[in-house]
């Protein structure tokens, strides 16, 4: 039982790990290694992606924005943002999954998170790539911004 313990632990340190690692090799140099984005170019992830998961839609739009990518204003805590956001169907399910819930836990963000939240996992990926619902960075903008994100 103990081993058992103890296994569980180690394999939630090594995905929490790849999560990480992902993210500083994926993201972190636009959005910033601790999350805090850069102003006027790119949103910040801190104390931002929880509000995001409130929302209806949140969830989905997150799958979206890595798979599709995003284009056109967003506003994030305050601030008006109207860059391009790579997509990245080149991570896998479980990758992506991961990185997901990576940002929205890091930082302090798991504390933000509402109590009834799911991690991603990697069968919700999978599900939209297979969806065929294919849409661009610019429609997956104009659905950012009819979320009611505070
Ligand atoms: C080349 C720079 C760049 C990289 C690399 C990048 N992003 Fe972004 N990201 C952006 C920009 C710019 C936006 C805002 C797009 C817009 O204005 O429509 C954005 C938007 C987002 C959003 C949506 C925020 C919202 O409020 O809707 C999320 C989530 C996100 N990025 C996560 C990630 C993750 C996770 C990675 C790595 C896998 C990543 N980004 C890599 C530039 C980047």
């Amino acid at each position: 039982m103990r081993r058992l313990l103890g296994l569980t632990v180690l394999v939630g340190l090594v995905l929490a790990q790849s999560g990480a690692q992902l993210y500083q090799q994926n993201c972190g140099f636009c959005h910033g290694e601790a999350g805090q984005g850069r102003a006027g170019a790119y949103p910040p992830l801190a104390q931002h992606t929880p509000e995001l998961v409130k929302t209806p839609e949140g969830r989905a739009h997150l799958l979206r924005v890595m798979l599709y990518g995003m284009q056109g204003p967003v506003r994030v805590r305050g601030q008006v943002y109207d860059g391009v956001m790579p997509a990245f169907p080149q991570l896998s399910d479980e990758q992506i999954a991961s990185v997901l819930n990576y940002i929205l836990t890091a930082w302090g963000n798991d504390r933000l998170l509402p109590r009834d939240h799911r991690p991603f996992t990697a069968a919700e990926v999978a599900a939209l790539r297979a969806s065929g619902n294919r849409l661009s960075p610019q429609q997956v903008g104009e659905a950012r911004a009819r979320l009611q994100v505070p």
